[in-house]
């Protein structure tokens, strides 16, 4: 009989990486698809309220507990008229959105995503439109939202019921403007040009709100890295973040290198925080500036930048993802990296929220958790304080892609508030059960409350509205503790949680 498998995972409570920022369990929800409508708002489901807004749908953000929402877009935002979503529904307009080339209907617009907000305890992130929209277009819908009545736009916005200013504070200046795709693209310096007047005019409005600029939509595009540091050197002291999309697949079928994909979103981070060093050096500054990694997900069925849809029918099913655990496993991965970047990473929406690219699905009637809605929840409620550098000793694999990898990825937190600490470990092997030794350097755990896990044998199983429960988190075995150490052994393909109280 083999061996099996040992590794290691030092803690030690004062190696502290940086606050995680609870902006970090952030979503996206775009007028894209059965997002918005039939997911969020649909009136003619029997879940929806008064107003349309799915009941069902709302309980199971809740439970994500996502901290932001951005939103209304994505490529639709750099086409959106923000004007035609505001006042009585039946005199709002039908128009084409040409992004998805679907029809808008514009019966849920800006101050029925406030509300929606509101139910669902979230904060909103607003994007304003800086390819078909104006500086002064950005400035009017600052105005709406954030400034008290008495002047035209924060009078519309009174007259529609909500007297009081929403103070969004989180506003992105356009989104993937780098996209030929893009409804008015443009050049790096172009844009860097307009998105520093959009800010000024916005900052005029509230000098409190919190600016993001566009990064590159990915990075594989020719201009990336190079549109960022334009971009950034136009605008650096008028904003507070740079964003970062990124979607990951398994095309090839190499699950061994799927898995080791985190190796990928790391480098992603250092070449962009390079990025950032750069242009604080260059322009003798002091301010900081953070990265938001707006859009990320694991995709397989979005429309590509020469997708041609041309449906113009109102809420067609564009890519609604059916996520397996392999997928949950590579989320996992990510949220880890969410936390050994905190240090540069201070927002990241998952995109997206409901139906499209989502850990949601609906029906007129069901609802459906998808594998990767466990992790991100697990995530959200334990996460949180401080994240550690944690020392990991662990067998390798082979990979096609990234070379030898750890067989375990793994993050932690702790809150010195309330004591709590968490240990999130991922097992990338498809074969073995690892023995793990969690070791705390520096001070022994009062207790082990819990462990929570997400695993199975078939990397491809998924849950669908037959078998609602084939991916989901159980409660797993609870190690005993022995002064400062606790072993625990994590089978192959699994994502682990363990809850300690120090
Ligand atoms: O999230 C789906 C789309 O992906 C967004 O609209 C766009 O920003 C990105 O390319």
């Amino acid at each position: 009989m083999s061996t099996p498998l040992q590794a290691r995972i030092d803690l030690d409570t004062r190696r502290v990486i940086s606050p995680i920022s609870p902006l970090l369990f952030s979503g996206f929800a775009e007028h894209m698809g059965r997002c918005i409508y039939e997911g969020i708002y649909d009136p003619a489901s029997p879940h929806a309220d008064a107003n349309g807004l799915r009941q069902d749908v709302l309980a199971a953000l809740r439970e994500l507990n996502f901290r932001a929402m951005r939103y209304p877009g994505g490529n639709f935002l750099s086409g959106y008229r923000w004007e035609d979503g505001i006042g009585p529904r039946e005199q709002r307009p039908r128009r084409r959105d040409l992004a998805w080339q679907s029809i808008e209907t514009n019966q849920f617009g800006t101050d029925e995503f406030m509300a929606f907000c509101e139910l669902v305890n979230t904060q909103p992130m607003m994007a304003v439109n800086l390819g078909t929209g104006t500086i002064q277009d950005a400035a009017n819908l600052i105005e709406y939202c954030n400034a008290p009545a008495g002047t035209l736009y924060a009078d519309k916005r009174a007259a529609n019921g909500h007297a009081d200013p929403y103070s969004v504070k989180y506003w992105c200046l356009g989104n993937e403007m780098d996209g030929p795709w893009q409804i008015g693209h443009l050049e790096a310096a172009a844009y860097g040009l307009k998105a520093r007047e959009a800010a000024k005019l916005m900052r005029w409005h509230d000098p409190s709100i919190q600016l993001v600029l566009c990064g590159s939509s990915n990075n594989v595009i020719p201009s990336y890295p190079e549109w960022d540091r334009v971009a950034l050197e136009h605008c650096w002291d008028l904003i507070d973040y740079h964003s970062i999309h990124y979607y990951a697949d398994n095309r090839d079928e190499d699950t061994a290198s799927f898995l080791a994909l985190s190796a990928a979103f790391e480098a992603y981070v250092d070449t962009l925080a390079g990025t950032l060093r750069y242009v604080k050096a260059k322009q003798r500054s002091k301010k900081e500036v953070y990265l938001s990694w707006d859009e990320w997900n694991v995709a397989y069925k979005l429309p590509g930048p020469d997708k041609v849809i041309r449906e113009w029918s109102e809420a067609p099913p564009i890519a609604e993802e059916v996520y397996n655990l392999e997928d949950a496993l590579v989320i996992a991965q990510w949220l880890n990296v969410f936390l050994r970047k905190s240090d540069v990473l201070k927002i990241a929406c998952l995109a997206q929220v409901v139906n499209i690219i989502a850990p949601i699905l609906t029906t007129r009637e069901a609802l459906l958790k998808q594998s990767i809605y466990y992790p991100l929840m697990l995530f959200s409620r334990l996460a949180a304080g401080d994240a550690l550098d944690v020392r990991v000793r662990s067998p390798f694999y082979t990979t096609r892609k990234f070379g030898d990898m750890p067989l375990l990825d793994v993050s932690a937190s702790v809150d010195e508030a309330s004591g709590q600490n968490a240990v999130f470990i991922v097992n990338r092997s498809q074969t073995d059960s690892l023995t793990v030794t969690l070791n705390w350097q520096d001070r022994a755990p009062q207790q082990i409350k819990a462990v929570h896990r997400v695993a199975g044998s078939d990397p491809k199983a998924a849950n669908s509205y037959a078998y609602p429960n084939q991916i989901v988190a159980h409660p797993a075995a609870v190690p005993r503790l022995d002064g400062r150490s606790a072993t625990l052994i994590v089978p192959p393909l699994s994502f682990t949680a363990v809850e300690t109280l120090l």
